[in-house]
């Protein structure tokens, strides 16, 4: 009876998983597709994670999603780069975990902790401020830190992984905590370990970010390379810029919902692009590894889908790579009208269209 003081038992309680059921998920995507889900919960601590297994014995809809091996945990951030189902069976965690530590550095890097509910943007400004430098190319990319891992994200001559250390988190399913270094996350173009099936369940709770002392602005990418020709490079001068051409190419996701690329940019080899260029010589490609890297932008629009509204979406008028909702938009019409640009693009230029946001 005396083991638990007042004190401890309101801790108890507020550790405790507070799980809401049939929640409306509208306003968690911002491609705002009408869609609920079964069972929802906020983590706003690191020990809430410890223990969510526990929830898969309580909820007999979730205990028969786990034995049919269906997916049961659903881990949402800033919902940018998802396009959900109407109906989510299992149950959505919103990620709240906050808080950003300075390490230190060695000898090449200096090294930054940040929990991966922190939102992304607000990080890459936060890193501005305190004098850690590279990730200005990834400005105003929406979602959290914890999601910029998963699909690498990239933009402007960068990719994340090269800034990236370590990423920790624990499997919920087992309740096992892990560290993956940058190599064993196997991160390549807008993927990572994290998109295999065996990490479907895991958590991200922390990454470590890692900055090298010497600084070396990124600015090869065609319009910052044109800019900065007459302009002086700078952390912030290269943040600006990037805000700048975002705000001028992307749709605002205020009033055109969306998720950013909508497919990956294809990769082809040196003779596919050859017989490509005989037929379509305007056709505009960029080195990537081996492989060569066409713009999926430019192929919907050869295609003929730029700016054509189809129900409720369309590809964007600015950037035919984005897709937007122009409103009351669901699962359905977003598939319907991906299936018909892949179709097309496959048919006229016999390359394949890979969705990028994850499905739910
Ligand atoms: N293009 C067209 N028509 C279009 C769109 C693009 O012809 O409608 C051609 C243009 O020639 C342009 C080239 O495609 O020069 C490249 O376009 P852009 O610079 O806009 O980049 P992207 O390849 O379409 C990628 C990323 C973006 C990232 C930008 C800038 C992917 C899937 N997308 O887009 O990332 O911001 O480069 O680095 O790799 C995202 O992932 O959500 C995203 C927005």
């Amino acid at each position: 009876m005396s083991e638990i003081t007042p004190q401890k038992m309101l801790k108890k309680r507020k550790k405790m998983l507070s799980v809401k059921t049939n929640f409306n998920l509208e306003s968690l995507n911002t491609f705002k597709l009408e869609s609920t889900c079964a069972f929802y919960s906020e983590i706003s601590h690191v020990d809430e994670v410890k223990d969510l297994n526990k929830v898969l014995t309580q909820e007999p809809q979730l205990t028969s999603l786990f034995k049919a091996k269906e997916k049961v945990f659903f881990i949402l951030g800033g919902g940018s780069n998802l396009i959900f189902r109407e109906r989510i069976h299992g149950l959505v965690l919103k990620n709240n975990l906050k808080g950003i530590k300075e390490i230190g550095c060695d000898t090449t890097n200096a090294y930054v902790q940040v929990a991966s509910g922190e939102v992304w943007h607000d990080f890459v400004l936060w890193c501005l401020d305190h004098g850690y430098f590279g990730l200005e190319n990834l400005a105003l990319i929406p979602g959290t830190v914890g999601a910029a891992p998963i699909q690498n994200i990239g933009a402007y001559g960068v990719e994340v992984k090269k800034f990236i250390h370590s990423v920790r988190g624990r499997d919920l399913l087992t309740s096992q905590m892990r560290e993956l270094n940058s190599l064993e996350c196997q991160f390549s173009y807008r993927d990572s370990i994290f998109k295999k099936p065996e990490y479907k369940n895991f958590f991200i709770t922390e990454v470590v970010f890692k900055f090298p002392l010497l600084y070396e602005p990124e600015v090869s990418y065609g319009e910052l390379k044109e800019f900065f020709k007459t302009h002086e490079v700078s952390p912030r001068a290269i943040a600006n810029k990037v805000i700048e051409i975002r705000k001028e190419k992307l749709p605002s996701l205020d009033f055109y919902p969306n998720v950013g690329s909508f497919f990956k940019n294809p990769l082809v080899t040196q003779e596919q692009l050859n017989s490509l260029k005989k037929r379509t010589p305007q056709l505009v490609s960029f080195p990537h590894g081996e492989k060569i890297k066409l713009s999926a932008g430019q192929l919907i629009e050869l295609a003929g889908f730029k700016g054509q509204p189809q129900g409720a979406f369309m590809m964007y008028s600015r950037q035919a790579l984005v897709m937007i909702n122009q409103g009351g938009g669901r699962f359905e019409g977003v598939m319907t009208l991906a299936e018909k640009v892949k179709t097309k693009v496959l048919n006229d230029f016999g390359v394949i269209l890979e969705i990028e946001p994850d499905i739910w």
